[in-house]
């Protein structure tokens, strides 16, 4: 079975890609991921106020333009220096590149394009194949309009992409007025991949404790519908590679993104549950399906079921929604 795939320019093994996650917070781990099959890996997220604070500390220049957010630092946790900090980051990431012989790639989350961004330059020469940037901004109850907010995200990939010549790809929220309008507008401004989606923090509360809970909480099969729909409408629309995250509990998971339009398919929560060797699994389900259904080469699949080209996508969109509702209303929906 042919599973081998291009991603950004990347040559893969096949189209299955470790995403950020403690799991590749050690070279053992990066070890682990790779023995298991996986195509790719993408490191876990050195977080831009890690390096706001790498350059406090050594340079003791603070940055005080009005786009620093400068604010983020009093919320942000101190983080030993031995810890997860810049260059045990860019070491890991260096060990890592040549200790495996899958793409490793770096994961870089930002939420500002200022002074910052030269570090992508220091992950391409520590190794690393691309550069994966999460941009986490939520605007709260800030006067930001919708356009501003959106510049902001083409700001810091036009920064990131001016420092490198590695590809670079976009993790980004589904949360969005016109969210393929912002899909194309960063393919457009550059991004070699759309990561799709970034989950927003959603804290709980405990009413027992009266206290919030922050915590980060694996995803279930139901996660994969948004972002599969995504894939199925920009599929074909947008020359950025679609890489599929949240959601792959199984191999049909797997199967459904790509037959969606996903170049490459993300996990973390099912590696978390089952252990990094789970990928093995995954990618023996994928082939076997293939094998069933008379498959020899992933691309066959590809995008099979996507959103067809040259239709009017909303109507399209809104007339299955309609259909759904009214099936919905007449007794048939789903209960996962
Ligand atoms: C424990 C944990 C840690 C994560 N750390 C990161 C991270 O550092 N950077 C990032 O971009 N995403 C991070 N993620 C998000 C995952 O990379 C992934 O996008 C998300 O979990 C959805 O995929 P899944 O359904 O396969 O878990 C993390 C997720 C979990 C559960």
């Amino acid at each position: 079975m042919e599973l081998a795939t291009d991603y950004m320019g990347l040559r893969l093994a096949n189209p299955l890609v470790a995403s950020p996650s403690p799991l590749s917070y050690t070279l053992d781990g990066v070890r682990r991921l790779a023995d298991a099959g996986v195509g790719a890996i993408v490191l876990f997220s050195l977080f831009e106020e890690q390096l706001r604070e790498q350059a406090l500390r050594t340079a003791r220049l603070v940055d005080t333009s009005a786009d620093s957010f400068p604010e983020a630092l009093d919320f942000f946790p101190a983080v030993a220096e031995e810890d997860a900090g810049p260059h045990p980051y860019l070491s890991l990431l260096e060990r890592a590149a040549t200790a495996v012989s899958v793409p490793v790639m770096a994961s870089l989350n930002a939420v500002t394009a200022q002074g910052w961004t030269s570090y992508a330059k220091a992950m391409e020469d520590a190794g690393a194949a691309a550069v994966e940037l999460n941009i986490y901004y939520l605007p709260g109850n800030s006067p930001l309009s919708g356009r501003e907010v959106e510049q902001r995200y083409i700001d810091i990939l036009e920064r990131v992409k001016s420092e490198v010549t590695i590809p670079v790809a976009v993790k980004l929220s589904p949360y969005f007025s016109s969210t393929g309008e912002m899909a194309r507008r960063l393919d457009e401004a550059g991004a070699d991949a759309l990561v799709l989606f970034n989950r927003f923090l959603q804290p709980d509360i405990d009413p027992e404790e009266l206290a919030i809970v922050p915590g980060v909480a694996l995803s279930h099969r139901a996660d994969a519908r948004l972002p599969r729909t995504w894939i199925a409408l920009l599929c074909g629309r947008v020359r950025a590679a679609l890489a599929a995250t949240s959601g792959v509990e199984s191999s049909d998971d797997v199967a459904a993104y790509i037959l969606a339009g996903a170049d490459v398919v993300m996990t973390t929560s099912a590696l978390l549950r089952n252990g990094p060797e789970y990928a093995a699994t995954l990618l023996d389900g994928l082939s076997s399906w293939m094998k069933r259904k008379g498959f020899h080469a992933v691309a066959e699949p590809r995008g099979m079921l996507t959103v067809p080209l040259g239709r009017d996508e909303a109507a399209y969109e809104r007339a299955s929604y309609v259909n759904a509702m009214r099936s919905a209303n007449a007794g048939s929906y789903d209960d996962w």
